[in-house]
C-alpha cells in the first residue's frame, strides 16, 4: 500500500486537469488508492468523492484526509457497478493504470460503460494505462507471452477463459498488484468509441510532461497513456 501513499498529482495529471475540468467541479477519483489524487483534487477546489474496491486503501485514504483537515466522502465500490446516480458528474479520474486491475475485458467494458452512465453529458473521463506494444524493458516478456499463448491456442490448449494479457505480475505477492491486463491504446480507442465517448485527448504522460503534442504514435512511448473521454453533450 506504501507505493499509492505518496502524495500529490503527477505533472501530466495536474495538466490534463487544469486543462478538461474547471474548480467547483463534482468529480469521482475511483480507484482513488490512499488518496494520492483524492486529496490535491479536493485542496485545488473540487467537490470530490473517493471509490475504491479494496477497503484498506478507503481507510488509509480518509485517515490522509483526517491528517490533512479535511472532509469529502469517500466510499467502497467497484468500478463495474459503481454506487452513484446517473448523469451526476462533471469527471471521473482512474488514475495509475487503475482499469488494468478490472479482470477481464468484460469487466473494463463495464467500468467504461459505468463511467459513461454517471458523467453528465459533456463530462469527461481522464484515465491512464500502459501499452501492449510499448518499447521499454517489459517488451520481451510481453512479446513472450504473446507468443505461448498464440502457440496454446494453436494446440487447442488454451482454457477457454483465458484472455491473452493476463498476467501474474508477482507470484511471491511482494507488491499489492498481482494481476494485471495490458491492452494495446487501440483496443482502447475503439471500446471508448462503440460505448459512446469521444476521445478528446490522447497523449502519453512522457510527452505531455515534455510539452509534445498528441499523436497516436504514442503508442509506442514505454511510458503511460494519457485518455481524456467525453460524454456526449
Ligand atoms: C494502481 S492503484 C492507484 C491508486 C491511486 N489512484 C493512485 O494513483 O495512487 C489502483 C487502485 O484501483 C483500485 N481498484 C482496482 N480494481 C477496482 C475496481 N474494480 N473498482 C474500484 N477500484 C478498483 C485498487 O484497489 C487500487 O487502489
Amino acid at each position: 500500500m506504501s507505493k499509492y501513499s505518496t502524495v500529490g498529482l503527477w505533472p501530466s495529471e495536474r495538466e490534463m486537469i487544469q486543462r478538461f475540468w474547471h474548480p467547483g467541479g463534482r468529480i469521482l477519483d475511483l480507484g482513488c488508492g490512499a488518496g494520492r489524487t483524492t486529496v490535491p483534487l479536493r485542496q485545488a477546489g473540487y467537490q470530490v468523492v473517493g471509490v475504491d474496491i479494496a477497503q484498506p486503501m478507503v481507510s488509509q485514504a480518509k485517515l490522509f484526509a483526517e491528517n490533512m483537515d479535511l472532509d469529502f466522502p469517500m466510499a467502497v465500490g467497484d468500478a463495474t457497478d459503481l454506487p452513484l446516480d446517473t448523469n451526476c458528474l462533471d469527471g471521473i479520474l482512474f488514475s495509475y493504470n487503475g482499469i488494468e486491475l478490472i479482470p477481464k475485458q468484460s469487466g473494463k467494458i463495464s467500468a467504461l460503460r459505468e463511467a459513461y452512465r454517471v458523467l453528465k453529458p459533456g463530462g469527461t473521463l481522464i484515465f491512464t494505462t500502459h501499452a501492449f506494444e510499448a518499447f521499454n524493458k517489459y517488451a520481451p516478456a510481453r512479446l513472450q507471452r504473446y507468443g505461448i499463448h498464440v502457440f496454446n491456442r494453436m494446440l487447442g490448449r488454451a482454457k477457454e477463459d483465458a484472455e491473452l494479457g493476463e498476467v501474474i505480475v508477482d507470484p511471491k505477492r511482494t507488491v499489492e498488484v498481482y494481476y494485471m491486463q495490458i491492452n494495446s491504446p487501440r483496443r482502447y480507442r475503439k471500446l471508448l468509441t462503440q460505448l459512446g465517448f469521444s476521445l478528446v485527448y490522447y497523449n502519453s504522460r512522457k510527452r505531455i510532461e515534455s510539452g509534445k503534442s498528441p499523436t497516436r504514435l504514442a503508442d509506442f512511448d514505454g511510458d503511460f497513456k494519457f485518455y481524456v473521454a467525453q460524454k456526449e453533450t
